[in-house]
């Protein structure tokens, strides 16, 4: 499948099949994370692959999440383990960005592997640290379901070009 293609096919699923992610899936979808750009070519990061039932559940129940992080084969967490405080030129902070990279380069491998996805950033970060024991410096920025959906609702629509793309002036 090419990138568009996956672009075309992924959207966001809320509800999942009991059906485990195969690892050769898996590994294709952590690749797209390792190749995914990032400042100065840090790569401060750290994803967690949560596959056990007990650790998803508690971090359904006591970090304030949705059934999907607990339905889906797995939930990536995306944690940035370097400086927190470094705006960049442009004025944001560089790991935000990073993490955001990151976690679509992992939905859009997700897509091409014919599995769904869901971001996820309703959660309370301390929460979610204590449970997967992350260094108090770092940060969790987002999150994402991964398996098999079971959610055959339409896919939100999408503004056309022409509200969103300006040439040469705003
Ligand atoms: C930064 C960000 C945070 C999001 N957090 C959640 C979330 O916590 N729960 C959820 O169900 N969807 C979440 N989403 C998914 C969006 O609701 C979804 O991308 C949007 O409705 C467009 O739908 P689509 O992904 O199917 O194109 C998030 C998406 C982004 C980009």
């Amino acid at each position: 499948m090419d990138v568009l293609e996956a672009m075309r096919r992924r959207r966001s699923v809320r509800s999942y099949a009991p059906r485990t992610v195969e690892e050769e899936k898996l590994t294709e979808v952590l690749e797209a994370v390792r190749l995914a750009p990032s400042r100065h070519n840090e790569q401060n990061i750290r994803v967690i692959v949560v596959r056990d039932p007990q650790i998803k559940k508690q971090i359904r129940e006591l970090a304030d999440t949705q059934s999907m992080v607990e339905e889906a084969g797995v939930l990536l967490v995306f944690c940035a383990t370097g400086a927190t405080n470094f705006l960049m030129p442009c004025g944001q902070y560089g790991y935000v960005v990073d993490m955001s990279l990151a976690t679509g380069f992992a939905l859009l491998a997700a897509a091409g592997q014919g599995l769904d996805t869901c971001v996820i950033c309703a959660f309370h970060e301390e929460a979610v640290k204590r449970i997967l024991h992350v260094p108090d410096e770092m940060r969790i920025v987002s999150m994402a379901a991964l398996g098999y959906g079971d959610d055959s609702s339409p896919r939100p629509a999408k503004k056309g070009l022409e509200e969103i793309v300006s040439y040469d002036r705003f």
